[in-house]
């Protein structure tokens, strides 16, 4: 499916969410750690979106690696990369984000946008997500949610289930995949029940942030220190 929408993904992310991915990708940079070098994983990275707003912000990134399920949107990204000379610092590979092929206790900072909600089993995806983490390493998360105020929620819902698959489906010429994201938001679980998730996986100091009257939630954990 991603393939199928790779050549108008960036431009639909920004129109669909009326720019906000820019505002919710930057407070996602905030949180990187600016006190050391970082070699920053990021999964389902898609065209590299996310990288690159990292890459732009106050922290040291020594090496960025990207890795994602879908040929089509790597490819995209490679070629983003590329035109900006970023070669030597940022390099996308195919692979899972339930068993990524990124070594034990080697990221400094994991990062997923928008894709946490695509993957089959997400605690398999924590917990190799974990793996990957140094120990004190950081997981930062950014994913669609609903908003908690009802009368915001049920207004949201309409845009949501009913003109942004419309819109959607037009500029991409795939309607499944726009009616495939209003379902997979409805039903994934959010908020609180997202955080327990990630403490059950074992990670430390979580939390939730929402944004945009909850429309995003960048959740933030951390890998114990004894974990190795
Ligand atoms: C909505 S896009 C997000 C892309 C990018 N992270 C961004 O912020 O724009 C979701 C991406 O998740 C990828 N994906 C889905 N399941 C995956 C998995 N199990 N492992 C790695 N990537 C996956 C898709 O191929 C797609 O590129």
């Amino acid at each position: 499916m991603f393939d199928r929408i790779a050549h108008r993904y960036d431009v639909l992310n920004r129109s669909l969410s009326f720019g906000r991915d820019v505002a919710w990708r930057k407070r996602l940079r905030k949180h990187l750690p600016t006190d050391r070098e970082l070699l920053l994983v990021d999964l389902a990275t898609g065209t590299a979106d996310q990288i690159l707003f990292l890459l732009d912000g106050k922290a040291k990134i020594r090496e960025a690696k990207g890795y994602d399920l879908s040929e089509g949107m790597l490819a995209l990204g490679r070629e983003k990369i590329g035109k900006k000379g970023l070669g030597d610092v940022v390099s996308l590979h195919t692979g899972d984000a339930m068993q990524s092929p990124q070594p034990d206790n080697s990221a400094d900072v994991v990062t997923i946008s928008f894709g946490i909600r695509n993957v089959l089993d997400v605690p398999t995806a924590l917990a190799d997500m974990k793996r990957a983490l140094v120990p004190g390493g950081k997981l930062l998360i950014l994913e669609c949610s609903l908003p908690e105020n009802k009368l915001v929620r049920k207004g949201y819902l309409f845009y949501f289930r009913h003109i942004l698959p419309k819109l959607g489906g037009l500029v991409s010429g795939d309607s499944y995949a726009y009616n495939y994201l209003n379902k997979t938001v409805e039903t994934f679980p959010c908020g609180e029940a997202f955080c327990a998730l990630m403490r059950e996986a074992g990670f430390e100091q979580v939390k939730a942030e929402p944004m945009t009257f909850g429309v995003a939630t960048l959740y933030i954990g951390v890998k114990p220190e004894a974990a190795a």
